[in-house]
């Protein structure tokens, strides 16, 4: 894995953004893997600001999302399709109809889900994909305990992921979905490339877990530690809990 502890949230999108640009000039039409949550923010807005200068475009990309929580309307602004196309689809040059998401209103989810595992293949798999990260250690919803080959399904979210996630809810739990679908770990790790980003002391025990912690379902974002192309980028207080972060930041600056 490359690791990577970094002065702020600015630095932090600027290098997964480089990352991004220079996947995008080799490959105009590279597949993105988008993740929702506060963590890719500073990446999307480094993103959008390129495409504004006129230095990066996506209209030949194409896009999968990570996950989608069942049973939310369609209109709701934290469906995570809506947030998607908020946050970075709408402000830049995608084609129409190039950001897919899982359907989590479909009437048959599980049928829902195979079709979407076949839709990333059918585009040639995704060449990198943005990754946050739970503080139980969770990627996309693949909780605590999920199977480390799993493929698209439908989960359940654990009464942790669900407080996190009530700040997008009124802080209100109840109002917060109970179930996903989701990408599983064996899906995100056919991606070519993963970069995953932290931010804050909540994600310190998770972020020690993966990179230091043994690869367990215990902690599912482990399984990273088997692709051969992982970045780790986090700031200062979520790398507060890694042992070796003198060593991690003297081959970071080597390899530049
Ligand atoms: C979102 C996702 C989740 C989040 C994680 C961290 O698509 O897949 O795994 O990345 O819950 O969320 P934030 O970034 O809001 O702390």
């Amino acid at each position: 894995m490359r690791i990577a502890i970094l002065p702020d949230d600015n630095t932090i999108g600027k290098v997964a953004a480089d990352l991004i640009e220079e996947l995008y000039r080799a490959k105009p039409n590279a597949v993105l893997g988008l993740a929702t949550g506060s963590s890719p923010l500073p990446i999307y807005k480094e993103l959008i600001a390129r495409h504004q200068a006129g230095k990066l475009s996506f209209k030949h990309g194409k896009a999968f999302m990570l996950d989608e929580y069942v049973g939310i309307p369609n209109e709701h602004p934290e469906r995570y399709r809506n947030v998607i196309d908020t946050e970075i689809a709408s402000h830049v040059d995608f084609p129409a109809d190039a950001v897919n998401g899982p359907d989590g209103n479909a009437p048959d989810l599980h049928a829902a889900c195979a079709a979407y595992d076949r839709a990333i293949k059918d585009a040639g798999g995704v060449d990198l994909q943005i990754l946050g990260i739970g503080s139980d250690g969770h990627i996309a919803f693949n909780e605590p305990g999920e199977s480390l080959t799993s493929r698209t399904h439908v989960g359940v979210l654990t009464e942790q992921t669900r407080r996190d996630n009530a700040r997008f809810f009124d802080g209100d739990i109840d109002q917060v979905p109970t179930h996903c679908v989701t990408q599983g770990l064996g899906t995100i790790m056919d991606a070519r490339r993963l970069v995953l980003v932290a931010q804050g002391k909540g994600k310190a025990r998770a972020i020690k877990e993966l990179v230091e912690g043994a690869v367990s379902a215990k902690w599912p974002a482990t399984i990273m530690q088997m692709h051969p192309d992982a970045w780790v980028l986090v700031d200062e207080a979520a790398a507060a809990e890694l042992e070796l972060a003198d060593y991690y930041r003297e081959v970071w600056e080597k390899s530049r």
